[in-house]
């Protein structure tokens, strides 16, 4: 038997191109992309608009296809040719921009929807929502629908919604880009806190330095289209990490750094 190199790797990306065909020709979207992502980190993915960020965190959740090179998740290859392999999949929750909730169901239906699906009872997914909407900071409003909550609470349920069948991993994409300012820092307290106490894996994607800095342990710089992987910063604050961390010069290093590389 072979010795696996990457025992502790939740996700690797190996090599990674993707292209998309379009009527005026082909986009490069992603080159010689190489990543390990470590079971239980925090990820962050950092880079301009239009960099690939979104296209990185889709390969990753095997929404996309790499056009060449190797996604894997616990080990496993995602693609064997045009095949996915669902069983790899089936352990991440994805969270878009937008919180994507059905507006015809209660918050806890909306929550509970993947273990309806999953053929769990009534009574157990319940509970389960209602314990959820505990985690995210959300107890109470369970029988409401999403339109009576405001955009940084549909966004915690979409959190909840992810978090409901106890993936290990979870793909982020922009999930506070829409949030003013001050909830986005509640936010981010928040999802430090959920993280500390699942223990997942995540991968997150921002377009915002301090959002970057605050949360990772490892920050991911990508470049301009065709986007590459041009630099990684570790990032040493210890957890749990207050806003105040924020005002510490070596945040400011990290942060004009980032903004520095990001610039040029
Ligand atoms: N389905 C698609 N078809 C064609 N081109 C695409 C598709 N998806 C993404 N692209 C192109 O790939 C490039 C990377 O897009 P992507 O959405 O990954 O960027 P991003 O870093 O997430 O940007 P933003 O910060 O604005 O969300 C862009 O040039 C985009 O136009
Ligand atoms: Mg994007």
């Amino acid at each position: 038997m072979m010795v696996d190199a990457d025992a502790g790797c939740a996700i690797r990306i190996a090599g990674v191109e993707k292209q998309f065909e379009t009527p005026q020709g082909p986009i490069r979207a992603l080159t010689r992309t190489n990543f390990p992502v470590r079971k239980g980190e925090f990820a962050v993915l950092l880079g301009p608009s239009g960099c690939g960020k979104t296209t990185m965190l889709r390969l990753m959740a095997g929404l996309e296809r790499p056009t060449s090179g190797v996604v894997e998740v616990g080990g496993r290859p995602l693609w064997h040719d045009e095949r996915r392999d669902d069983g790899a999949v089936a352990n991440m929750g994805v969270v878009f921009q937008e919180a994507n909730l059905f507006p015809w169901l209660t918050i806890e239906d909306n929550i509970a929807l993947p273990l309806k699906l999953r053929g769990m009872t009534r009574k157990l997914r319940r509970e389960r929502a209602r314990e959820l909407c505990r985690l995210v900071g959300i107890a109470g409003f369970e029988a409401r629908w999403p339109r009576e909550l405001s955009g940084g609470m549909r966004q915690r349920a979409s959190i909840a919604r992810a978090l409901s069948y106890d993936p290990e991993i979870l793909l982020m994409d922009e999930p506070f880009g829409a949030l003013d300012a001050i909830t986005r820092d509640a936010m981010n307290l928040e999802l430090q806190r959920i993280w500390i106490a699942t223990s997942k894996t995540i991968v997150l994607v921002t377009h915002s330095i301090p959002e970057a800095v605050f949360l990772a342990d490892r920050v991911v710089l990508l470049s301009s289209r065709p986007g590459r992987i041009v630099e990684i910063i570790d990032v040493p604050f210890a957890r749990p990490r207050e806003t105040d961390v924020r005002g510490q010069p070596e945040f400011q290093e990290i942060a004009d750094h980032l903004r520095h590389r990001l610039e040029h």
